[in-house]
C-alpha cells in the first residue's frame, strides 16, 4: 500500500489517479475529507503533517509514501514526520521537494525543505528527492481574472522559466515509489521549454479560443498580492525564483524525460487538460 499524502492537491492528486490506475492500493491523505474528489477504491484517512501521530492511521500497513510538505506552516517538525513514517514500517519515500533547494542554499524560504531531505538521508529509509522548478499549475492563480474580466495580470512579463506539469511531477513520483533503481536519487524536474508568464497567457487564451488581456503588474503589486496567501519568507522565495531565476533554474533539465521516457509535457498541454477553470467555476477536471 502506498500513502499519498497531499492527495488533493495538484501533484497529490495526479499521484493517487496513476498509482490507481497501475493497480495500487492507495491511501490519500488530507486534513480535509474530500473522499469526493478522489478516485474509486482510494481510501482516505485524514490527517495533519503539523501533527505528526495523526499520520498513524493512514501509514497503517504501508510500503511506501509520497511526501508532501505544505510550505507556509512552521510547526512542522521533520524528524518527527519522519520518525513516524520509520516507526510504522514503511520501506521507501519520495519525497517532493522543490529545485531551489539545490540552486538558493541559503535561501529561509526552501529551510524546511532542505532540512527534511536532510532527516529522510539519514532515516535508513529507500529514498528518492524530487525536486521540480516552477509548477505548470501556478497559471491557476489567473483563473479568476480570466474567467471574469479576460484579463491575466503577473509580474516578470518576460522571465521565462521552463514550467513542469504535475502530472509529469506525478508520474516520476509513481514509477520512483514502484519501480526499483531510484534509491538515493535527486530529480530535477522540469517542462520541455523556458516560457515567459506573457507566453502562458497567450497560451491560455488560444486554448480558451477567447483573447485574454495580458498586464504586467510591478513587484510590488505582486508582493501585495502573494501577501494574501503566504508568509513573508515564502514570498521572498517565490518573488526570487520568478523575477530572478538562475541559469540552472531557467536551463530544461534532462531527468524528467529520462525516468519517463518521454518528454515533458509543454505548458500547452497543461493548459487543454485544465481549461475548464478558466471557462467556468468548478472542480478541477
Ligand atoms: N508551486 C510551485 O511552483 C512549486 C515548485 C516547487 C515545489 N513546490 C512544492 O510543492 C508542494 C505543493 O504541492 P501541490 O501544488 O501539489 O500542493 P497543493 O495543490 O497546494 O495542495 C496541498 C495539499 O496538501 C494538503 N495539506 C495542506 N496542508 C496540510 C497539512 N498541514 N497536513 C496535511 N495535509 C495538508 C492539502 O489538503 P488540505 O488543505 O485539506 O489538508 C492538499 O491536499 C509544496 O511543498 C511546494 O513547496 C511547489
Amino acid at each position: 500500500m502506498i500513502v499519498v499524502t497531499g492527495a488533493t492537491g495538484n501533484v497529490g492528486l495526479a499521484l493517487a489517479r496513476v498509482l490507481t490506475e497501475a493497480g495500487e492500493e492507495v491511501t490519500a491523505v488530507s486534513r480535509a475529507v474530500a473522499a469526493a474528489v478522489l478516485p474509486d477504491g482510494v481510501r482516505h484517512r485524514p490527517a495533519d503533517l503539523t501533527d505528526p501521530e495523526s499520520l498513524h492511521p493512514a501509514l497503517a500497513g504501508a510500503d511506501a509514501m509520497f511526501l508532501m510538505l505544505p510550505g507556509n506552516d512552521v510547526r512542522l517538525d521533520p524528524q518527527r514526520i519522519v520518525d513516524v513514517v520509520v516507526s510504522a514500517g514503511a520501506s521507501r519515500i519520495v519525497l517532493l521537494s522543490s529545485q531551489a533547494v539545490g540552486t538558493r542554499p541559503d535561501a529561509e524560504s526552501y529551510a524546511p525543505l532542505r532540512r527534511i531531505e536532510d532527516v529522510i538521508e539519514r532515516s535508513g529509509l529507500e529514498w528518492t528527492h524530487l525536486r521540480p522548478g516552477a509548477f505548470a499549475s501556478n497559471a491557476l492563480a489567473w483563473a479568476s481574472s480570466a474567467r471574469a474580466e479576460h484579463t491575466i495580470a503577473a509580474p516578470f512579463a518576460d522571465v521565462a522559466l521552463p514550467v513542469v506539469d504535475p502530472q509529469d511531477i506525478a508520474e516520476v513520483a509513481a514509477t520512483t515509489l514502484r519501480r526499483p533503481g531510484h534509491d538515493g536519487r535527486t530529480y530535477v524536474l522540469t517542462g520541455p521549454e523556458p516560457i515567459s508568464p506573457r507566453q502562458r497567457a497567450h497560451i491560455i487564451g488560444e486554448v480558451l479560443g477567447e483573447p485574454i488581456t495580458f498586464v504586467e503588474l510591478t513587484r510590488e503589486q505582486a508582493r501585495e498580492q502573494l501577501a494574501a496567501a503566504m508568509p513573508e519568507p515564502l514570498i521572498e522565495g517565490t518573488l526570487g525564483f520568478n523575477g530572478a531565476p538562475t541559469p540552472e533554474e531557467q536551463q530544461v533539465n534532462p531527468d524528467a524525460a529520462t525516468v519517463l521516457g518521454r518528454p515533458p509535457h509543454h505548458f500547452t498541454d497543461w493548459a487543454r487538460r485544465n481549461i475548464r477553470a478558466f471557462r467556468e467555476e468548478g472542480p478541477r477536471s
